[in-house]
């Protein structure tokens, strides 16, 4: 390895032997998982998650490498000398650097369990559903145990809160709560699940160890607290004795890992290790820090590396030498002085935690408020993880302007203590002989990301002062999701007042309003003197801080009219909320009382702990296997770390590593490209581009336009245009960025809008005609128009694309593991990119760590530009991609646009309907057409209408090819739908649910593609959940809550929903299966599904098993390749289980059919035995199996026949509460109900509802996909694309199954049906909800109130129809509610002024 680092001056060659008397050892010595470990100067480059996935600890994955997702979370355990306790704290591995770990005992999700003996928390969160794809799982479970490390007896409260810094994209998180509530002290029964019986034993956790009695006037209960005897909750409890009883492990802490004793006798040696590219010190004491920083100015502290690790990785910036000083005591003290709080600059943020509250203890209440003020932001304070080893001093140095710390700094006084060594003091450890300079934090920071901190200095400490008697501080921050999110704008705000409530001192600070955290100081210099409580003088207020924080349209970090709003909201929330305190405001506007305003304005949206009750069917009876909620047959793999994903496969003979050049322009000719410096690179081996490829360049899964590789142009940024490959990822990944490529800029297209404009289209326009239009339209007794705007949506499956391509010696064979949902496709381009026959390529998959249609086609092309490198190099070759290439590269969901007419009658009967979709399919058409063919055949969700036109146009835009997602373009069709009729309900001025329920579709009519509907649930389903709802009382309810709130507003929204099942293309309606039986009576199956959490290998058993009659254990799937079951569509549209398992079942049936003679002559025989006979026999045990769905075959030009097998069909409702200050909201309660048919698994069926339904959520509220102008994708990772988390589900989730019905056309198998994408789209009940209460929120006319006090300026909008495009973010929601606050915070769009971000 190259020793890029030198010690270059004499002069250091001196200081350096100074400090090296002090013994820098180049040994890093740590525990993992019970075992020393030594390693000799380690790279320091490399991180914790690096290390321990190289030596096979593969458990802890890769999500993000961003400290976002939690998937690569450990446990690092150490003893502080000091309190002589010892510290577990979960930690992102993917952050951590290897060398910091020295002394600690690192905890992976192996050391805790395995399958064969699983730890507590890998067992239920298995056994209890918590596991679908499995990817995010061992961070979840490591995450619970780091809480039951410290605390085995934890609250509800804790347990969720442990979980602030995971996400999990399949399972909508309620079956790991409930699994992770099973260990709470104060847990109710969890046997809220079907799969708990009564004989379930929860060890002392488990309430009355939820055995089921009769409630009578001596029941006694077991003593806890709301026991479910005693509160009857049990009732709620849906028992079903056939199910499988889990007797799940008792928790007995007594029985963990214990914390090396070595490790707490030892003690610390400074330390040095030297990299290929960076020279890492670890001092352990302040003197040496000092020195060293004397001797290298410009090294780089380093902490909790949260801020430098990104820095390194995302930015690319270079730290040659970084100076780590976590093991500095003097860093991480802490004293309560009399005038305040002393820290030590890095303490972790959760010890700092500690320390506030011990100081809110210490200190009388008067003098807390600052520290208060601190403990509420950092509640919100990234997650866990990050608040465990990030510190005060990170925080403050890197002069975030949206650090969520240093405004309370700011606003508070606070001083902080640097310090340098003395020049003249190098070997003394006299503390007098030190540099120290106090100063206010006011002065620290220079401009963005600039401090005052000179070239020696550190920060050693931060001087916190006590708030004085009739001194009041908030802290404020209103972020996109509540948990781990970094703040749009916060305010940290103190005002001291005298008696006569005038303002004798007053700080107004802001971040996220401009480049550096600042203070309002015209502001604050117009209150202080005035009085508390004037109305007068709070408008003026607000008016002279609205002056003062200008923002431009076009400002860094976009947003401009929120962020006003926000800032402006907080002064208003803090104006209250002091008032409150201090007995003003008895009333406001001489209608609310003081309780009123105090909760509205004053306190955040609290959300309760999580509750959810599912109730769902029962197997036929005679099933043995079908029908049962068996957990996911791969759970306790998953959750032990032992399921292998893609990276996890162990290095094969001679592989490489490639890493793929990307375009940085959205539209440009490639005028050369030279790899030239990156092929000089040590270790690395080549460079492919277009001229490379042996076979065919262009490909694509319906019309061929895309190339693997850019020839001569590129068509958005992160097109393919060539690969690096070398020794290493590092290698090629750092050899990339050294090939040069010149464009020749072209015009380019990003949004729909401006593709309408110039017309940019693919060719192939739909549209579909039923009955007269023009009649309709002329005889309307009302007609409205309109549009709805629906942005995209990143797929964010956790594990990102990856593939290991392996050519063979032989033939020009290949061996391909891709994560794809597309073998066969993935096959059959890898051919034709190498110009050879699809018989000499197997593409293999073992499973998915999630896929969502994101991994349907646009895994190919990383495949694709890997088999090019194999090919010319013949050695494997290895890629997964980061998380950020990614989401630039692979494409998402479709934003689209519908522009619609609609008439009316008198009566609320829709009588026709005009409706333009337009879809932004990025550069090329990929499935877009397919995509566009579910919008328009889903435009008419359940709704009757019998003059409709629906034209659909796929944009042709500059942006990444978008692509399948969930539901697959029949959420955007339907969303369009529902928006037409709450707008035309609010035209009309009658109530959505009324229109509603006039045009719901009823059993025998038929949909504007002219399909008849039979098995037609809809109607019951809608009755009967409005009835279990409690709807109607719960509307009234949230009417009054209304009336009687003025800044918080309730909004409750029911919402249908019909999804069609079949491909559209009518070819890929077939499947195929392989099944075995071996003489010792074990069966393989193979069919033509990928596992990607979805279950489908567990259905698929539970078929085979009931087919062939045999225990499920002997029955085995080991993966999906193209040599056992060809020809293979997808695994998408929902179908897998129905085609697959047909296909499954009809070779099970052969072989049943075969066994038949043997089981009549020996029936006592076991399976075994019955199979060795039919061997001995000559009997063929294998089998294969093929189906394809009947009846489908729709003509696009006639508009007949039948698009779709049947339709899965539900409905939601939902209640959410919004502050309308702040845009932010939470849901109180959904309901939700699906008609499955008879499921093949209930658990897995209620998994995918949960899980579909809250990535609808996330659609439609949170997550946003935006763009910079310049065609660069702005939301790049978990950091700025939010995904719904643990505390984003509902409060209260209640799901149910349709019961009762009767399926006399459904010919699926087991009459079961699919139900992966249908769920999504009740997502939308929350949208819809959220949009109920902005109306709510209008109606009271704030505009009309504040003219007659004679502020602001006009009511205009106030009645306007509600608008909203999706997805409905904390910004779009607080701009649509318009009142005072909003209008005059907000900014016109000059001419020429560009957005800073766009919507796709
Ligand atoms: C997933 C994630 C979520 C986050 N969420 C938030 C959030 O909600 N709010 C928020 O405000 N920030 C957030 N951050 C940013 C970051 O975590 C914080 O700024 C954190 O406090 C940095 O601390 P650290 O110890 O990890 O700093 P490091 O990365 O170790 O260092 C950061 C900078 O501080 C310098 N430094 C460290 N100690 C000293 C010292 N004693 N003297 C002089 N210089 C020093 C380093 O040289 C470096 O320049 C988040 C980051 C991540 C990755
Ligand atoms: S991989 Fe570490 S947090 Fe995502
Ligand atoms: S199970 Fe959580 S991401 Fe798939």
């Amino acid at each position: 390895m190259v020793n890029e680092i030198s010690l270059n001056s004499a002069k250091e060659l001196e200081e350096i032997k100074e400090i090296n008397h002090k013994n820098f050892s180049n040994k890093l010595e740590f525990y993992l998982n019970g075992t020393c470990v030594e390693l000799e100067n380690p790279d320091p480059d490399t991180t914790l998650l690096q290390y321990i996935r190289s030596i096979g600890l593969t458990g802890t994955k890769l999500g993000c490498a961003e400290g976002g997702c939690g998937a690569c979370t450990v446990l690092i355990s150490s003893y502080d000398s000091t309190t002589q306790r010892i510290v577990n704290s979960s930690v992102n591995a993917c952050l951590a650097p290897l060398c910091s770990i020295d002394g600690r005992h690192v905890i992976t999700i192996e050391g805790i369990g395995s399958s064969h003996n699983p730890h507590p928390v890998q067992e239920r969160i298995a056994l209890l559903h918590g596991s679908q794809c499995g990817f995010c799982t061992p961070g979840i479970a490591m995450s619970l145990y780091a809480l039951l490390r410290n605390n085995p007896e934890p609250s509800e409260k804790e347990i969720e809160e442990c979980f602030d810094g995971n996400l999990c994209r399949c399972t909508g998180y309620r079956p790991i709560l409930d699994a992770a509530k099973t260990f709470a002290s104060t847990s109710k029964p969890i046997s809220r699940d079907n799969q708990i019986g009564d004989e379930k034993h929860i060890d002392s956790n488990g309430c009355c160890d939820n055995k089921k009695q009769e409630k009578t006037s001596q029941t006694k209960g077991c003593g806890r607290e709301n026991c479910c005897q005693l509160s009857g909750k049990v009732e709620e409890l849906v028992i079903f004795d056939e199910f499988p009883k889990y007797k799940l492990k008792r928790y007995d802490s007594s029985q963990e890992l214990i914390f090396p004793p070595s490790l707490m006798k030892r003690v610390p040696k400074p330390l040095s290790f030297i990299g290929r590219k960076t020279k890492w010190f670890r001092p352990i004491n302040l003197d040496q820090l000092l020195d060293l920083k004397r001797v290298y100015p410009n090294a780089k502290l380093v902490s909790g590396n949260t801020e430098v690790g990104i820095e390194t990785k995302f930015k690319k910036l270079k730290y040659p030498i970084q100076i780590y000083v976590g093991e500095v005591k003097a860093l991480q003290s802490w004293e309560f002085g009399d005038f305040g709080l002393t820290i030590g600059a890095n303490i972790t943020l959760s010890k700092f935690q500690q320390v506030l509250q011990d100081a809110c203890k210490h200190y009388k209440p008067h003098q807390t408020q600052v520290f208060q003020a601190i403990l509420n932001n950092l509640r919100w304070f990234a997650g866990n993880q990050i608040r465990n080893v990030a510190t005060p001093a990170g925080n403050i140095v890197t002069g975030s302007p949206i650090s969520d710390l240093n405004p309370i700094f700011l606003a508070t006084n606070t001083f902080f203590t640097l310090t340098s060594s003395s020049p003249t003091t190098i070997n003394d450890s006299d503390n007098e002989n030190k540099n120290r300079r106090m100063i206010p934090s006011e002065e620290f920071w220079t401009g963005y990301r600039k401090t005052i901190l000179a070239e020696q200095e550190i920060l050693e400490k931060i001087f916190v002062p006590c708030s004085n008697e009739n001194e009041f501080v908030r802290a404020y921050k209103q972020a996109k999701r509540r948990d781990d999110d970094i703040a749009i704008v916060n305010a940290a705000l103190r005002v001291a007042l005298d008696k006569d409530h005038l303002v004798q001192d007053v700080c107004l600070a802001f971040g996220g309003m401009s480049g550096v955290s600042l203070r309002a100081t015209q502001a604050e210099g117009f209150v202080k003197g005035r009085k508390w409580g004037d109305e007068k003088v709070l408008q003026e207020l607000l008016e002279t801080t609205l002056q003062e924080l200008q923002l431009n349209f076009s400002a860094p970090g976009g947003m401009a009219s929120y962020r006003r709003s926000l800032a402006a909201g907080f002064i208003y929330k803090f104006w209250h909320d002091i008032g409150t305190r201090i007995g003003l405001y008895t009333s406001e506007n001489n209608s609310n009382n003081s309780s009123i305003i105090k909760e509205e304005l004053t306190e955040i949206i609290e959300r309760e702990i999580s509750q959810g009750v599912q109730s769902f069917g029962r197997p036929e009876d005679g099933k043995n296997h079908v029908g049962k909620s068996i957990p996911h047959a791969s759970a306790l793999k998953q959750v032990t770390g032992e399921a292998v994903y893609l990276d996890d496969i162990p290095k094969v003979h001679g592989e490489l590593y490639g890493a793929l050049l990307l375009s940085q322009e959205p539209h440009a000719k490639i005028l050369s490209i030279d790899a030239s410096e990156a092929l000089a690179q040590l270790g690395v081996h080549g460079f492919f581009s277009a001229k490379d490829i042996p076979g065919e360049n262009k490909w694509g899964p319906i019309f061929h336009d895309e190339e693997v590789f850019a020839s001569t142009e590129v068509y958005c940024v992160g097109q393919i245009i060539g690969l690096i490959v070398a020794d290493t990822q590092t290698l090629a990944q750092e050899a990339v960025r050294l090939v040069k490529v010149k464009y020749e800029r072209l015009p380019y297209i990003l949004t729909i809008e401006e593709a309408i404009d110039k017309q940019s289209f693919f060719p192939n326009e739909r549209q579909i005609v039923r009955g007269d239009l023009d009649y309709a339209f002329n005889e309307a007794d009302y007609i409205f128009e309109g549009s709805s705007r629906i942005g995209g949506q990143e797929h964010f499956y956790l594990e990102t694309q990856a593939s290991l391509v392996i050519p063979k010696p032989e033939d020009h064979e290949f061996e391909v593991h891709a994560s794809t949902q597309n073998p066969t496709e993935t096959q059959i381009v890898l051919a034709s990119v190498l110009g050879i026959r699809a018989n000499k390529v197997v593409c293999r998959v073992k499973r998915l760590g999630g896929g969502f249609g994101g991994k349907e086609t646009r895994s190919i092309p990383l495949t694709a530009a890997l088999v090019v490198g194999a090919w010319h190099l013949k050695r494997p070759i290895r890629c997964m991609l980061d998380r950020d290439e990614d989401m630039m590269i692979t494409g998402q969901r479709h934003p689209a646009l519908g522009r619609w007419r609609i008439s009316m009658s008198k009566d609320g009967k829709i009588k026709g309907l005009d409706l333009d979709i337009y879809m932004n399919a990025g550069w090329s058409s990929d499935l877009s057409t397919a995509v566009l063919d579910r919008a328009m055949t889903h435009a008419d969700n359940c709704y009757y209408i019998a003059n409709m036109r629906v034209r659909g146009k796929i944009c042709k835009t500059n942006i990444h090819s978008n692509t399948a997602f969930r539901g697959f373009g029949g959420p955007q069709g339907m969303m369009i739908m529902e928006n037409i009729i709450n707008e035309v309900a609010d035209s009309m001025g009658i109530s959505v649910d009324t229109l509603r329920e006039i045009n719901l579709y009823k059993e025998g009519q038929k949909t504007h593609f002219n399909q008849l509907l039979i098995d037609w649930h809809i109607p019951q389903l809608y009755q009967q959940l409005k009835k279990t709802s409690d709807f109607e009382k719960r509307r009234n309810q949230v009417d009054s809550y209304n009336a009687s709130h003025k800044w918080r507003k309730r909004g409750l929204a029911f919402v249908p929903t019909k999804f069609g099942l079949s491909y559209t293309a009518l070819h890929l309606n077939q499947a195929g299966a392989l099944v075995h039986l071996y003489q010792d009576g074990s069966v393989l199956v193979s069919h033509g599904g990928v596992e990607m959490g979805q279950g489908l290998h567990t259905k698929i058993l539970q078929i085979a098993a009931e087919t062939l009659s045999v225990p499920l254990d002997q029955i085995h799937i080991m993966e999906t390749s193209t040599n056992t079951v060809a020809n293979t569509s997808a695994t998408a549209a929902s179908v897998s289980s129905d085609i697959n398992g047909y296909a499954v079942a009809n070779a099970c049936q052969k072989l049943a059919e075969r066994l038949r003679p043997y089981r009549e002559k020996i029936p006592n025989a076991s399976f075994e035995e019955i199979c060795r006979a039919a061997y001995f026999d000559r009997v063929n045990l294998s089998a294969n199996g093929f189906y394809k769905t009947p009846d489908i075959g729709y003509s696009w030009e006639k508009n007949e026949g039948q698009m779709f097998y049947y339709f899965t069909m539900g409905a939601a409702v939902t209640e959410i509460e919004l502050d309308l200050l702040t845009g932010d909201h939470t849901i109180l309660r959904t309901d939700l109900c699906m008609d499955i048919g008879r499921s093949l698994n209930y658990a897995i069926d209620i998994g995918q509802i949960e899980g579909g339904f809250v990535q609808g959520v996330g659609w439609c509220t949170i997550e946003e996909s935006l763009f910079f102008p310049n065609g660069q994708l702005f939301t790049r990772g978990p950091g700025n694309y939010k995904i719904p988390g643990f505390r984003d589900i509902p409060q209260d989730f209640r799901v149910s199954t349709y019961q009762g019905a009767q399926y006399p056309h459904l010919k699926t198998i087991h009459s079961s049906k699919g139900v992966g994408e249908p769920p999504l789209f009740l997502g939308s009940s929350v949208f819809f909800a959220i949009r109920d209460a902005i109306k709510a929120g209008r109606q009271v006319n704030f505009s009309n109130y504040y003219l007659s006090h004679g502020y602001f300026a006009q009511a205009n909008s106030i009645n306007e129809i509600v608008r909203l495009s999706s997805p409905a973010t904390p910004e779009r929601i607080r701009m649509a509610c318009i009142d005072h606050i909003s209008k005059a915070a907000f900014v016109s769009r000059k001419e020429d002024e560009k957005p800073w971000i766009l919507m796709a």
